[in-house]
């Protein structure tokens, strides 16, 4: 990887979780899950292998237009936010494999200012996946790959060159307020003053449009929301029916967000060996396991502005469905 009397590598990873982290944090989230009220479980657990395969079949459905939408507004101004951005250095988070990046990584090339890319994932392997054809594909960029958790090692992020900061896909929505100005917050005090930051939001639009994108007609999303029960099943010997639970999505007027949640179709008592834990469900009772929040240019622009960012462009998709937007620190 490294050119001849070249000191540094084209390519590194770093890992910042230790290997029971994520073991911990999934025994941990369900034994408090499990005894809230209402229950609920995370939706970082959707995401085993199976989830990942589902989530990506989700995608490709008409009814859930999210990831066509960003897909189309990035490609469209990808040259005016990297000329915007003044950056030379593409931090991601979540970056999964890669893919919607290349196109703003393929701007930043055509510009002539790509220094580096630091994908930041908590999945090793979707890190791994990706690496090698990006390196191929930008061959005078730096790739530092990093494996972690961003609500915890935000700090920790390589500080080399002028960066901008990208979070897309809509993941921002998992978030409820709280933990979403958290984030935001952390985001801003990461950014040096001229940094910014590129955010993907779904937009608030016809609750019609909304559920069925959370509940489309194949029964994908109700497979991809079940998943979560098999994944407790087998990382924490479970014994959840998966065929005794419905999948619910429902559109939150006052919170502007999708909720989804698994409805037990029975009383039942579930184990968790793992936990030696007996839990009861009555009959209709619902656990939440995903909001989706969907924003407006206001609510976005105020939520940045609280964190000292200042928004310097916003672009939609030309249905007006999905937005990107690009903040600068001051
Ligand atoms: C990956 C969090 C953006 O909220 O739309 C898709 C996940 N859940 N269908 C979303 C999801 C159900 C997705 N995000």
């Amino acid at each position: 990887m490294t050119a001849g009397g070249d000191a540094s590598p084209q390519l590194t990873f770093t890992n910042h979780l230790g290997p029971d982290d994520v073991a911990l944090a999934l025994r941990a989230d369900v034994a408090s899950g499990l005894a809230a009220e209402p229950k609920r479980i995370p939706p970082k657990w959707f995401y085993d292998e199976t989830g990942s395969e589902l989530f990506d079949k989700i995608t490709r459905l008409d009814e859930y237009y999210p990831t066509e939408a960003e897909r189309s507004a990035l490609q469209a101004n990808a040259d005016e936010i990297v000329a915007l951005s003044g950056a030379d250095t593409v931090l991601e988070l979540g970056s999964g494999s890669s893919d919607k990046t290349r196109t703003l990584l393929d701007s930043f090339a055509k510009a002539g200012r790509l220094r580096g890319y630091v994908p930041f994932d908590v999945s090793g392997s979707a890190l791994r996946a990706a690496a090698v054809e990006l390196v191929r594909r930008y061959p005078s960029m730096r790739l530092d790959a990093v494996v972690g958790d961003f609500d915890r090692h935000l700090h920790l992020l390589p500080t080399t060159g002028r960066r901008l900061l990208a979070f897309l896909g809509g993941t921002i929505g998992n978030y409820e307020h709280g933990a979403r100005s958290r984030l935001l917050r952390s985001i801003a005090d990461t950014l040096r003053s001229g940094e910014t930051f590129l955010l993907g939001t779904d937009l608030v639009k016809d609750a019609d449009r909304l559920v069925s994108a959370y509940d489309d007609s194949a029964g994908v999303t109700a497979a991809f929301n079940k998943n979560v029960l098999a994944v407790v099943n087998r990382e924490l010997r479970a014994d959840f029916d998966l065929d005794s639970f419905d999948h619910v999505a429902r559109w939150n007027a006052d919170e502007e967000w999708i909720e989804m949640w698994l409805r037990s179709t029975a009383q039942q008592v579930v184990t968790v060996a793992d936990l030696d834990l007996a839990v009861r469900f009555a009959e209709g009772e619902e656990m939440l396991t995903e909001i989706s929040a969907k924003f407006r240019r206001e609510g976005v622009e105020s939520e940045l502005a609280a964190v000292g960012l200042e928004l310097i462009g916003w672009w939609t998709d030309p249905d007006g469905d999905y937005a990107i937007s690009l903040s600068r620190k001051p």
